[in-house]
């Protein structure tokens, strides 16, 4: 090396830590800038969250756990202000959730009024959401500031939901990115995110026409490799297409309905009934008929069995079989379907849906 290389280097070479615009030493009773040390004076600021995945329902009340201490123990508690954000995820931005300065909070966006932080116990900073809707899931960072200290925990929430394929009544591959996620909503349910549709493969899920997901990529869930579906060569698994055209390219869906406040039931009914009047006869009963989504819902949360077809609101007729058996539908659970049949030529049963 030159030498005047070597002098150009040296300002850099030092191996002292630098931060702004100071330098700490790196000494028992100095600074440390590393992630996850957060020492100062030979103090230790830890975070703790819980590890394990915090499973939920729509609606719900729920608090994300979240405690700090200092290592060695502090006598007293010192100030520190506290930070909970959302991850961003799936192309979503990043969202504050609450800062809180002492007694002071903030909230922010849609969770104003409906967080505050719960400070039971000394150490203690979780986060309470209420009525807990379909985007709140998701990771969420619990950020504890002491000075210049900063320590942070993750705390994962996921609803329990089940995801379904959904396609249209005009057929295969009819929907783009936006129509997708229509189609979604108009069966009381979100588009699935990939972690969703991985855990329904685990589970079981094989289908095979490709959907949108959330993240605008268009994936299809193999259980037993075949022929006509990506062919014998192959493995199972989640098989994707990658992010596809928003407007121009257009496939199925796979949504996500969560579990559900109300139920899902068959109306016994004297005749099979037309679609027109399978709705108002839901209605006569004090109800609604039911949306795609909440029979899938009541199928997998509740057990909703029955060997029946019947209407749903999309206009298409199904039945949920939650224990297989002979003269109703395949070996494995799930819900059938019919398709969309002729509304005015055809009759069957109806599914309700009632909010209480
Ligand atoms: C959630 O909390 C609010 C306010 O404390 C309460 O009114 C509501 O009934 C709770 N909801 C559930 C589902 O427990």
């Amino acid at each position: 090396m030159s030498p005047l290389l070597l002098l150009l280097l040296l300002p850099y070479a030092s191996g002292l830590p630098f931060y702004n615009g100071f330098y700490y030493s790196n000494g028992p009773n100095g600074w440390g800038l590393g992630h996850g040390e957060g020492l100062f004076n030979g103090v230790k600021l830890v975070v703790e969250t819980p590890e394990e995945t915090l499973f939920t329902h729509q609606g719900a009340n729920v608090t994300l756990p979240c405690r700090y201490h200092y290592e060695p123990a502090l006598a007293s508690p010192r100030p520190v202000r506290i930070k909970w954000w959302k991850l961003s995820e799936n192309g979503a931005p990043e969202k504050d959730v609450l800062v809180a300065i002492g007694l002071r909070h903030r909230s922010f966006g849609d969770y104003q009024g409906r967080v505050h932080l719960r400070q039971e116990r000394e150490w203690e900073v979780s986060l309470e959401i209420r009525d807990l809707q379909l985007e709140d899931y998701g990771r969420y960072r619990c950020e504890v500031i002491d000075g210049l200290e900063d320590e942070s925990g993750l705390v994962e929430l996921e609803l329990r939901g089940v995801v379904f394929p959904y396609q249209p009544p005009q057929g295969r591959y009819q929907l783009n990115f936006h129509e997708a996620q229509q189609a979604c909503e108009e069966q009381d349910a979100v588009l699935a995110s990939f972690e969703q549709l991985f855990r329904a493969w685990e589970e079981g899920l094989d289908w095979c026409n490709a959907g949108w997901l959330q993240d605008a990529s268009v994936q299809y869930p193999i259980m037993l490799p075949r022929q006509p579906c990506g062919g014998l060569g192959l493995a199972p698994g989640v098989r994707s297409y990658g992010p596809r055209h928003r407007r121009l390219h257009r496939y199925d869906v796979f949504c996500f309905a969560t579990a559900l406040k109300g139920r899902v039931y068959y109306l016994e009914h004297p005749e099979k009934l037309t679609l027109t009047e399978a709705k108002a006869a839901c209605q006569e009963d004090g109800a609604q008929i039911a949306k795609v989504g909440q029979l899938f819902a009541a199928w997998k949360f509740r057990g909703l069995d029955r060997c029946d077809a019947g209407w749903l609101a999309d206009g298409s007729v199904r039945y949920p079989v939650a224990h297989p058996r002979p003269n109703c539908g395949s070996a494995e659970p799930g819900v059938r379907s019919f398709g969309f049949p002729d509304p005015q030529s055809h009759k069957y049963g109806v599914y309700c849906y009632h909010q209480r």
